[in-house]
């Protein structure tokens, strides 16, 4: 079975940025510990990151088709991308979003997710282990033979 996982704009300098937010652990970091998981229960990874909107649909529009699910991060695209939610609408796999802070306790504009309404569902607040319990979550529903 294999992922993609897309991290948005700013998810590059994760440990460095707003550590009182987001923490110390590099985006490498979390992949490495994403794939040492994926390693352990039979998932291949295929990590992308861009600070670029249109990069990231380019993507999404390459990759996502030929895999079994998305976790994506979109970082404030969720909150502005009309363009990546059509995206995200147009695929048929099962597409997970993360976001490592509690958007819904931060600023008002955090609350609003573009992304919310065609994604499968969201891990939200639980900080950089949202990554790993969406994976759990995608194995979870291929064998239960794709449902919810
Ligand atoms: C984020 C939350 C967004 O509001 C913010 O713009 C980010 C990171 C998160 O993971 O908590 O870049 O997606």
């Amino acid at each position: 079975m294999s992922v993609l996982v897309i991290n948005g704009p700013n998810l590059n300098t994760l440990g460095q940025r707003e550590p009182d937010i987001y923490g110390r652990e590099t985006l490498a970091d979390v992949e490495a510990r994403m794939r040492q998981y994926g390693d352990a229960v039979g998932l291949v990874l295929d990590f992308f990151q861009s600070n670029h909107e249109g990069a990231i649909i380019d993507c999404l529009q390459a990759k996502a088709p030929e895999s079994q699910g998305v976790i994506i991060n979109p970082g404030a695209l969720a909150h502005t991308s009309i363009a990546l939610r059509d995206a995200v609408a147009a695929l048929s796999v099962p597409v997970v979003e993360v976001h490592i802070s509690n958007v819904h306790a931060r600023e008002r504009f955090r609350r609003r997710s573009y992304l919310a309404g065609v994604a499968t569902g969201q891990v939200v607040g639980l900080g950089t282990q949202g990554y790993v319990l969406a994976m759990d979550y995608l194995i979870h529903r291929a064998n239960q033979g794709g449902g919810a």
